[in-house]
């Protein structure tokens, strides 16, 4: 992402000088894996690029990019045990490396520390950085079970998808957005407008995270491709293809989803062939460029001289073409 690439560089610089090999190492050694597998920093690199965007100084808001990027590399790790994930970053996730109560705890250590990255700014600052952070966590963790719960659950509108995408995904996103407006010491009406550009915008991220389960190219991807069909998910995907698929199909998807066989490979394959049948992917791509749009919407109303607005209508651009 051309547009933020010189923030990701930098905060990947600080990164590596904030992680240590503290001791016990089978507490932090997995804390630093994780961290270093890459990722593509996205929430980081919107909080300084935010800070700096909206008049601030990008050397103050490292602290809270960092608070992010732990929690958001937290949530993973917990994530990748509740999903059963073999891979994460082209690498095995900590529970598959180490174990699930290694796992557990890296992970709880790790909201710890994004909770000390705060430590770093005066009291005003702090306890508005750490409102909206808490807020937020509470968020994710409601939206990561709904989306367990809807594995199991027979009903799911898309609505209530859509809600359990703005809790589990959308919010951080947001969140990051917003942070950097705080830093900056923008009004609360510009918070509020740039945080209803990373809404909308985290929304279509994981909207086409959906598409990327499925159709990503398992060279680069990362992940491992299927996940979300082998887990049962409801994504977005399997929501669409169930209203608008024949009562044969709609019905076949339906028991396919409510089954755990052994062989993945031949479920991946039938539930593929159903979504490529009424091609899911166009109308996936169809409801990102909608919750796009939407994002950009919001920044009409956001004061910032047009030259600073096109650098956040850039990176929605650029983020709409990511592969993994
Ligand atoms: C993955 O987030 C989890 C979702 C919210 C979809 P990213 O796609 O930002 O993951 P990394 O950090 O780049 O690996
Ligand atoms: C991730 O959703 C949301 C959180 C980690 C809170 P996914 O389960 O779709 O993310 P990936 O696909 O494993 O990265
Ligand atoms: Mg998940
Ligand atoms: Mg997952
Ligand atoms: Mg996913």
């Amino acid at each position: 992402m051309k547009s933020i690439a010189k923030y990701t560089e930098s905060f990947n610089a600080y990164l590596t000088r904030k992680c240590n090999n503290q001791a016990p190492s089978s507490l932090f050694e997995p804390i630093n894996y994780i961290l270093n597998l890459g990722g593509k920093r996205i929430r980081p690199a919107l909080v300084l690029m935010t800070t700096d965007l909206l008049g601030g100084n990008a050397e103050n808001a490292y602290s809270a990019a960092m608070a992010v990027e732990v929690f958001h590399n937290f949530s993973l790790v917990h994530d990748d045990i509740m999903d059963d994930a073999p891979l994460r970053r082209q690498h095995p996730t900590v529970h598959e490396k180490w174990d699930i109560n290694t796992a557990i705890l890296s992970g709880d250590s790790m909201l710890i520390w994004a909770y000390q990255c705060f430590e770093d700014y005066d009291q005003h600052s702090f306890f508005a950085l750490v409102k909206l952070f808490s807020k937020t966590a509470q968020e994710v963790c409601t939206g990561q079970q709904y989306d367990m719960d809807f594995e199991n659950l027979q009903q799911v509108s898309i609505e209530e998808y859509l809600e359990m995408i703005r809790l589990k995904t959308a919010v951080l996103v947001a969140c990051a957005f917003k942070m950097g407006a705080i830093i900056s010491g923008s009004g609360v009406e510009n918070q509020e407008h740039i945080y209803n550009f990373g809404v909308n915008l985290g929304i279509a991220f994981q909207i086409q995270d959906d598409l990327l389960d499925v159709y990503g190219d398992p060279k680069t991807f990362g992940k491992q491709v299927g996940g979300d069909i082998i887990e049962n998910k409801k994504t977005f995907l399997y929501l669409k293809a169930l209203e608008i698929s024949s009562e044969d199909d709609h019905n076949q998807l339906k028991h396919l989803f409510s089954i755990s066989p052994k062989n993945t490979a031949a479920k991946i394959e039938t539930v593929k062939q159903i979504y490529d049948q009424y091609d899911i992917k166009t109308v996936s791509n169809q409801r990102i460029e909608e919750y796009k749009q939407k994002a950009l919407k919001s920044l009409d109303q956001l004061i910032l001289p047009e030259n600073k607005k096109e650098k956040l209508i850039n990176f929605a651009q650029e983020l709409m073409q990511r592969k993994v």
